[in-house]
């Protein structure tokens, strides 16, 4: 595309936010669900098409980190957890971190499910900032927000390309297309509403990059702790999460090798597998790569997709996270 042509893909998407419209947005994770999030007409809208229950939050994208006390109740923000915002906002912003902290009152909370916390993100895709800043200039505020859980079916494997939206909402939803996503999994979240970082949700930045910058070393939510489904903090957290519709299992759990199979070894044998995807040999080439690799192993309708198992080294625990919980969503859809 031209430049001209992608201005105009920034302006229409700006206009269709600021109309009230859902689109599909790129960002560096995944490609989000937006609306805008000062209209809770459109935020509701979102839940709708997506089928998520009306009490799972969505993620709140601003354009700059000094949006966030348009958003935040910095009465409720205690000295040293201002300390924590501006290390992690400085270090980690514009990029895959969202923060979950005290909501100003006057925000609708359609967009919190109900929750007086908000998540907020800066995302870094170059798109994603433009739609932002353009509509700030179609709002005339300085501090607009988008609201974009990841635009994909409730439970479903997140989209990192603009055709896995589409494949998701088809004609429903006008999508931006920002090529594909880079991190290629959702953002970690931190919690800085319980005195100290919690991570709701692993990600491309570590509990160990937490640390570096804060010095304080966050709790991990692990994912075998079953949390109350009828109150979920973080759907991400949900056990059942992320799944193909094909039953994925380890492939240490099966003794014949059949239906197609999700590798990074180099050595890895595919043989008698129908179909195969061997993703890059480390954590973040395999992140990049691996929803769209469980999407294409899903189109083959095989009986199940097998997944090689991932080294224990803690690089990986962002995605052997995601793959944890699709082995049970996937399984769980059988029954
Ligand atoms: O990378 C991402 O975060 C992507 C892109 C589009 O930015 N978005 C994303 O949104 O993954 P979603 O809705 O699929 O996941 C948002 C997560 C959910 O697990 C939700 O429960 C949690 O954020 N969340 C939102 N607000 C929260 C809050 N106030 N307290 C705890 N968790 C919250
Ligand atoms: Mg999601």
């Amino acid at each position: 595309m031209t430049d001209v042509a992608v201005d105009k893909q920034i302006e229409l998407a700006a206009e269709k936010l600021n109309n009230g419209e859902l689109i599909g947005l790129p960002t560096e994770t995944v490609y989000g669900l937006a609306a805008d999030a000062r209209n809770p007409a459109a935020v509701r809208r979102i839940y709708e098409l997506k089928n998520r229950p009306i009490t799972h939050p969505l993620i709140t994208h601003v354009a700059h980190g000094a949006d966030i006390f348009a958003w935040v109740d910095e009465t409720r923000v205690s000295d040293a957890t201002h300390v924590m915002i501006e290390q992690l906002t400085a270090a980690f912003w514009p990029g895959p971190l969202t923060l979950v902290l005290p909501k100003a009152e006057q925000i609708d909370a359609t967009v919190t499910g109900g929750q007086d916390t908000i998540a907020l993100r800066c995302p870094a895709h170059p798109l994603a900032q433009a739609v932002l800043r353009e509509l700030s200039v179609l709002q005339n505020h300085p501090a607009v927000g988008v609201a974009a859980p990841s635009a994909n079916h409730f439970g479903r494997v997140s989209p990192t390309r603009a055709a896995h939206v589409r494949d998701e909402f088809g004609d429903a939803v006008w999508v931006l297309d920002g090529d594909v996503s880079d991190v290629g999994i959702e953002s970690t979240i931190v919690d800085l509403t319980r005195g100290m970082p919690v991570i709701l949700r692993l990600g491309h930045i570590t509990a160990d990059d937490v640390h570096r910058v804060t010095g304080v070393m966050p709790q991990v939510h692990q994912s075998h702790q079953k949390v109350d489904p009828n109150a979920p903090r973080a759907s991400g957290t949900l056990l059942a999460h992320y799944a193909p519709r094909t039953p994925l299992v380890w492939a240490s759990e099966v003794v014949e090798a059949a239906g197609v199979v999700l590798c990074h070894s180099p050595d890895f044998d595919v043989a008698g597998f129908a179909a195969h995807i061997r993703l890059p040999d480390d954590a973040v080439g395999y992140a990049q790569g691996l929803y769209h690799a469980l999407r294409e192993l899903d189109g083959h309708a095989a009986p199940r997709i097998v997944v090689e198992d991932l080294p224990e080294h803690p690089a990986w625990d962002a995605v052997r996270d995601r793959l944890k919980r699709a082995v049970v969503g996937s399984n769980e859809e059988q029954s």
